[in-house]
Formats: structure tokens, sequence, C-alpha cells
């Protein structure tokens, strides 16, 4: 009895939650449909069709790390990158690894090795790393919630004529979003990721206070700003180094840098920069939108966005300029200029140039520069002393202080980590080790990081890598 005025207060209850939770069901399924309508809409409002796609060739005018969105109408495409993934160069490196797959890890096509890999992505990163592996049937739903608001980018995604191209551009997207680190499936780690150069404190550190910078016109000491504690925002290795006059038989840049591993902070503009460039180069260079993209490009530009115009092409005259790409006639050479390492390559180095020709403050640590490479007596006998940054000093020297450029000199022969701003550059022996060529050395090095088994060549035709 002492119970029935809580019991009684109870059904009040009871029934007071019921009519709750109908009006919150009710309002649900109004919200739900009101957010359809806006998701739908803006498909095909003016704010997908008027979105410009600027080119990333000519941006004199912009100060590409500083760039800030001004008007809240977003009316291109950078803005609208920027927007919606604001980059935020004081927060550390997020801890996430992400791989990507044509099918689970837990489907009888992954292929064994793999999973073998995978473990050891898992145990070298057992301290706080998040680990996602986003397989082909997945890759939609995660794309359209990380880029609902960028339409033009799910269209791109959508419109490549390859698998190839999509593997490429879908770990720039996932990396712009969410940071951490990217890695092909046939790689494996060598060392616990907290290792790195990148995100050990200790050496960060010690990194830092000892490199002394290295001076480019107009460049204040004075005014750079203290950022020991910050860990980079992009940390890429080289790929290919080739000290040889027939370099451009075998590569497709005399420095190339390598994107089958990436570390990122989310929105760093090099991504934003590479994503916008491979987004209006899709639309503009396959037939299916070819029509609609008239009015988005900047028409002064106009041969910036065909693919089929980049350099070799654009001198060949009976080449069918025009021609819409297409499953058929896309080669290896477009793929690199278009997704792949040449892309990549030139993005990197145009947002250095960019870099230290808008701002004063520009750190750029490279004790290559200073130091012959110690040689090992052992070797010494062999191995040319002359094989070390240091030999294009003058060179080097030469382009920063005169034309405010970074040349590809300064990347090359380097045995230690280099810094341009926040982004870090590693040595070839970071993720290529064991190569047997342009200096790379063993997996033992202190310097190797990931090994790279090229199980997957980025020629194949289908599927990734
Ligand atoms: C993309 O980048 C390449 C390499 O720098 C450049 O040649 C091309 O003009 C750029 N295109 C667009 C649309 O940004
Ligand atoms: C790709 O770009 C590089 C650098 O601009 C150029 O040397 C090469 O010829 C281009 N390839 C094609 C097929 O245009
Ligand atoms: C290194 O290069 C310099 C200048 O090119 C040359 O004088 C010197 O003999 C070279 N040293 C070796 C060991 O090759």
């Amino acid at each position: 009895m002492s119970k029935s005025p809580s019991a009684t207060g109870f059904r009040i209850d009871k029934r007071t939650k019921q009519i709750f939770f109908g009006i919150l069901a009710l309002y649900t399924v109004i919200a739900f449909h009101l957010s359809n309508c806006r998701y739908a809409k803006s498909f095909k409002s003016p704010k997908f069709t008027n979105v410009a796609l600027p080119t990333t060739s000519h941006v004199e005018n912009l100060n590409l790390r500083d760039y800030e969105v001004k008007d809240r109408h977003l009316k291109d495409l950078r803005e609208q990158l920027a927007m919606a993934y604001p980059y935020e160069p004081e927060k550390s490196i997020p801890r996430r690894i992400w791989q990507t797959w044509k099918v689970k890890a837990e489907s009888s096509a992954f292929p064994s090795s793999f999973r073998s890999y995978q473990k050891d992505w898992l145990e070298a990163s057992s301290q706080g790393f998040d680990y996602m592996m986003v397989p082909d049937d997945d890759i939609t739903a995660f794309l359209e919630n990380l880029y609902g608001e960028v339409p033009l980018v799910l269209q791109a995604f959508k419109e490549m004529p390859k698998n190839i191209l999509r593997a490429d551009f879908l770990r720039y997207l996932l990396l712009f979003a969410r940071g951490g680190i990217y890695s092909d499936m046939d790689t494996y780690p060598l060392k616990p990721l907290n290792q790195w150069p990148s995100i050990d404190h200790e050496k960060l550190k010690e990194f830092k206070e000892t490199r002394k910078p290295v001076p480019y016109k107009g460049f204040k000491s004075g005014d750079v700003s203290v950022r020991d504690e910050r860990e980079p925002g992009l940390v890429i290795g080289i790929e290919a180094d080739a000290d040889r006059p027939d370099w451009s038989d075998w590569y497709a840049r005399r420095i190339q840098f390598c994107q089958w591993t990436i570390q990122a902070k989310p929105g760093h503009p090099v991504l934003r920069e590479l994503i916008l460039n491979i987004t209006a180069t899709t639309l503009d260079s396959v037939s299916s939108m070819k029509g609609n993209t008239a009015d988005l490009i900047d028409k002064d530009h106009q041969s910036d966005y065909n693919v089929n115009y980049r350099d070799k092409r654009a001198k060949d005259t009976a080449y069918l300029h025009e021609e819409a790409k297409t499953e058929e006639n896309i080669d290896g050479s477009d793929i690199m200029n278009w997704t792949g390492p040449g892309i990549f390559s030139d993005i990197v180095m145009e947002y250095m140039n960019n870099l230290i020709q808008k701002n004063n403050d520009v750190l750029l640590l490279n004790g290559n520069i200073y130091t012959p490479a110690t040689v090992d007596p052992a070797e010494a006998a062999q191995e040319d002393v002359n094989q070390s940054t240091k030999k294009f000093y003058r060179k080097i020297s030469e382009s920063l202080l005169n034309n405010r450029q970074v040349p590809w000199e300064f990347f090359s022969l380097i045995t230690e980590p280099i810094t341009v701003d926040d982004v870090m550059i590693l040595p070839i022996t970071s993720f290529s080790p064991d190569v047997g060529q342009m200096g790379a050395k063993s997996t033992d090095d202190e310097m190797a990081l990931v090994k790279h088994m090229f199980q997957g060549s980025w020629k194949g035709n289908a599927g990734h890598n």
C-alpha cells in the first residue's frame, strides 16, 4: 500500500513518456524528411552547379598555407573543401591507420599475405591507434558521409573511368577528412609507429633544436613562430631519386614522392589542393561531365583541366586532345599525372614554393645539405663520398636566395628527415628500404619505417594498386 503513490506516479510518468516518445518519433520522421529534401536539393541547387572549379596552377594571388574562407557562400571548390575540413595545425596527427582493399579481410578472396601484414600493423599500433580497413563495398556510404557537403568531389569519384584512379583518390580523401596514416595493403611496418620521427616527441625536439634554418630570399628568422611541440602536418617519403641522365625512362619525376604510405593531419592544405586538382581534372576529362563543367572552369586556363594537355601531349599536335577519357584510352602516364605520384609530387612542390614566396617565416630544416653523408669506412672505398645532398649546396642556396624556389636538389640523396614548414620529408629508406638503388638502405636501418612488397602494380588494370 505504501507503494501506491509512487506506483500512480509511475503510471503517470509512463503515460507522459508515451506521449513524449510519440512526439519525438513524429518529429524524427519530419526532420528526416526535411533533411532528405535539403540533401536532395543540395545536389541540384545552385550550390552545386555554380561552384567554380579553380585551377591549382594559377595561385599567384593566394597564400595556400593561410588560405581562409572569407565568403560564406562557398563560391568555389577550394572554399568548400576548406570549410568542410578546416586545417588545425596545432592539433596532433590522429593516431589512426587506414587501409583499403577490394574485399573485406574476412573474405576468402582476401590474400593471406595481407592478413599477416595487417596483423603487423595492429601490433605496431597497439598504443592507442585505431585501425580502419575500408573494403570497396563500404566506400560509397563512407564517402557520402564524409563529403556530402562537397558533392562535386563525390561526382568526380563516381565518374573516374578506372579503379586505379579511384584507389589513389580515396587515400587522399580519407586523410583529408580524418587524418592518420594511410598505407597500401602490401606494406607492413618495421617499427612501432610511435617511433616514427614525426610523432616521437623526443626525436622531434632534438631535430628542431639542432638543425639550423636554411635561409631563403626574404626569410626573417625572428618571425618564425615557436612551434616546437607541434607534430608535422604532412609526412611523406621519397619514392624515386634517380641520379642518372635517363631517369625519365624510369620515373615520372626527378624527385618523386611516394603515396603508398602517407601520414597527415586532417584538412592539410596540400591534400586540399590535390583533391581540388583531381576533382577539376576528372570532371573536365570524362565525357559524362564535359558539357556540365563549361561554366565552372577558369576559361583563361582551359587546358589546365584536361589531362590530355599535360606536357608531352600538349606538344603532340596529332594527339586527340578533345577526346574524353574512357577506360580504353588511359595509359600509365595519364594515371601518373591525374591521381598518381606524378601529380602528388607536383602539388607538394608547388605548395612549398607558394609557401616561401608568400611568407617570410617558413622554417626550412635540412641537415643533409650541411653534413656530408657519413660513409661507413668499410664501404668508403666503393662509395662516392660526394653522394650527399651537400654536393648540391650551391645550386640549392642560389635557387632559394635568388628565386624563392625549392629546387629538386633540396630532396636529393637525403639520409635524414627534412621539414619545409610543417611538411616532413623522409629519406628513401623510410618507405622503400631494400630496393637496392638510389641510396636506399636496408630494413634494419634506423630510418626504415615501412616495407613495401610491391605486390600490386600501380599499372594493374582492375582493382586497387
Ligand atoms: C593540376 O596540376 C597540374 C600539375 O601542377 C597542372 O599542370 C594542372 O594545370 C592542374 N590543373 C588543375 C585543374 O588544377
Ligand atoms: C605528365 O606530366 C609530366 C610533368 O609535367 C610530363 O613531363 C609528362 O610528359 C606528362 N605526361 C603526359 C602523357 O603528358
Ligand atoms: C667531390 O666533388 C668535388 C667537387 O665536385 C671534387 O673536387 C672532389 O674531388 C670530389 N670528391 C670525391 C671523393 O669524389
